[in-house]
């Protein structure tokens, strides 16, 4: 989704801005354009890259102290150069970069050019300088403030004007905005990562705030009283460079990479010698017992993390577990109340849809608690409860390292309900924490096996029809496995039960696909088999991901990658790693761009 950028100081300021730009580069992105003020505002925008924008700055860059900048993810009007942003008023002197959607923006258009206003681009973004500039009598935030009472919808927007040269103003409703504090300078930006080269102090904006953004000082006050805010800023401890790739050539293999180390930080503290404390959730016996029902629920790889624990939780805890995309949940009246949990479960705590849930939990009665990443996202401080899954920065557009994150958090909250609840025993709650302990060095063996699935990958790259087939907790897997192919590679790859590929799907299997199958599940492993052999009957070559002296099922597959055994409930967390390897692999042999793929984005924040 967009990403803005904003710098004021001593300073150049566009070098700065558009070096945080390329830090936000992974939220993706379709054009870009830059503000400079230096007694009047110079704005330079381009469609497509950043280097593109690069390119008209190397001949031409304004310059100035204080400037604000942005990617533009296309919504209202194509990812053209007029549309980029930021935008204008009629006389060039204030301007805005936004992210999110004005929903009245029709009416409001129509009211501005009843006034004689002319736009310069098909955006919802462009009423807000105008409504501005409407507003304008000599105070910019005053201005603001008005506009911003007739705006509905989502923002997060930076605003500067060159009668006040000295100030930026950054407005958040409903879409993630942060402010970094260093000695005589301040930096604006969607994400922290873009943050960290300059300050590790970061002030993080919550709905309704309007900022007033000076070199070194910043004030809050709420934007629709004017009614001033006090909030210290956090200190940041991630380490710059873990933003960074790190030596690998792309973000995903360095996400891939970084599994045993992010599982070891997502179990650390919650399973030790002395047992299971989940007590930072803030769910204690009593909220646990009152639980009748619940649901899981996310979008894309964060749902597909909720369907891997579902049956488990189900089993244990004895009350229906459901599992539901956010943008299905939101919308048909579920069947939620005082003794429902909703667990949101999200990377980026930003996603319009899981939001909408929540707060549609919220106000039916249920407990919300949050399984999220990003740390004061906006999920994070409006759930009950949090867990943190502490994967830390996360860049490729693809989830990898998030998602096993997401499943280790998960399976630790069952176990944590089971324990509250009194639904599990001393003996099973210790063998799959042991498990648990051991699910990093499996995933480091696994990663060796990299070489393997990149000559597999050399093999499958000519291949343009994949069907993932798994059986329960496999089933989950292949569907989080198909989901990395397809939009990494571009792929069509679709994800089965392996019990339903006779009603239907058989129809497609020819030579000219392949079979990717996930068997780590022993007890339905026969049945599989039985799938798979029809399968390869009608020509199809088999990808299997299968624990060790699997028989038979082994000769059936063509290529064949080893997880080591754990327990059933676990598998998933080894599963899916080299699926994620397969992925990277043949979206680099094809030359696909990898860590922003086409027409994705990292932080999905409208519908
Ligand atoms: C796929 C992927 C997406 C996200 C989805 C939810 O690799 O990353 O499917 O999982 O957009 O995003 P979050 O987890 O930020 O809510």
């Amino acid at each position: 989704m967009c990403g803005i950028a904003g710098y004021i100081g001593s300073r150049e300021a566009v070098p700065i801005v558009m070096d945080q730009l390329k830090r936000l580069e992974y939220r993706g992105y379709d054009s870009a354009g830059v503000a400079a003020l230096d007694g009047d505002v110079t704005i330079v925008k381009s469609e497509g890259k950043l280097r593109s924008l690069q390119d008209l700055l190397s001949v031409d860059s304004p310059s100035g102290s204080v400037a604000i900048a942005h990617t533009r993810w296309a919504t209202h009007g194509g990812p053209t150069t007029r549309n980029a942003h930021p935008h204008a008023d009629q006389l060039g002197r204030i301007v805005v970069a936004h992210n999110g959607i004005i929903e009245n923006y029709a009416d409001l258009r129509r009211s501005l050019m009843d006034d004689g206003c002319t736009f310069a681009s098909e955006t919802d973004t462009e009423v807000l300088p105008h409504l501005i500039r409407r507003h304008y009598q000599g105070c910019i935030v005053t201005a603001l403030r008005e506009a911003l009472r007739r705006v509905r919808g989502s923002y997060a927007l930076t605003v500067v004007c060159a009668d006040e040269p000295d100030l930026i103003l950054a407005a958040r409703h409903d879409s993630p905005l942060v402010i970094g504090l260093a000695e005589g300078e301040s930096f604006l930006a969607s994400d922290i990562p873009a943050l960290l080269p300059y300050t590790r102090s970061v002030l993080i904006l919550e709905d309704g705030d309007l900022a007033l953004i000076r070199r070194g000082s910043v004030s809050l006050i709420r934007t629709a009283d004017g009614s001033p805010i006090h909030r210290d800023p956090v200190q940041v401890d991630w380490d710059a460079t873990s933003a960074e790739k790190g030596g690998f050539e792309h973000f995903m293999l360095k996400d891939i990479f970084e599994q045993p180390e992010t599982l070891r930080t997502a179990l650390r503290g919650r399973w030790t010698d002395a047992g299971l404390n989940l007590t930072e959730t803030g769910l204690a016996a009593a909220a646990a017992a009152a639980i009748r029902r619940i649901y899981l629920v996310g979008c894309g790889t964060a749902y597909h993390a909720g369907l891997v624990v579902a049956s488990t939780w189900e089993r244990r805890l004895r009350v229906p577990v459901t599992v539901e995309v956010a943008s299905e949940f939101r919308y048909r009246e579920p069947a939620i109340d005082d003794t429902t949990l909703v667990v949101l479960i999200s990377q980026s705590g930003e996603t319009a849809d899981t939001l909408a849930a929540l707060r549609l939990a919220s106000a039916a009665g249920a407990r919300t608690q949050a399984v999220v990443n990003v740390v004061g996202s906006t999920l994070s401080r409006e759930a009950d409860g949090v867990l943190y899954t502490q994967a830390g920065p996360e860049i490729c557009v693809a989830s990898t390292k998030a998602y096993t994150a997401q499943v280790a958090s998960l399976s630790l909250l069952g176990l944590w309900l089971a324990e509250l609840r009194g639904q599990i025993g001393d003996a099973e709650l210790h063998r799959i924490g042991d498990a648990l302990q051991v699910l990093p060095s499996q995933v480091a063996e696994l990663l060796q096996q990299a070489p393997a699935i990149e000559a597999a990958a050399a093999e499958l790259e000519r291949f343009h029809d994949f069907f993932f087939v798994g059986r329960g907790l496999d089933y989950a897997v292949a569907q989080e496995g198909a989901l990395k192919l397809k939009e990494i590679s571009y792929r069509h790859s679709e994800a089965l039960a392996a019990g339903e590929m006779k009603h239907g799907t058989l129809a497609l299997v020819t030579p000219e696909v392949v079979a990717i199958a996930v068997a780590t599940q022993e007890a339905l492993r026969e049945k599989l088999q039985s799938n798979i052999r029809e399968v390869t009957a009608r020509g199809a070559q088999i990808f299997g991901v299968v624990p060790p002296d699997c028989g038979e099922l082994a000769e059936l597959c063509r290529w064949r990658i080893e997880v080591p055994r754990t327990e059933p409930e676990l598998a998933p967390v080894l599963a899916i790693v080299p699926l994620q390897l397969l992925a990277y692999y043949v979206a680099r042999i094809a030359g696909c761009e990898i860590d922003q793929p086409r027409n994705l984005a990292k932080s999905v924040t409208v519908e």
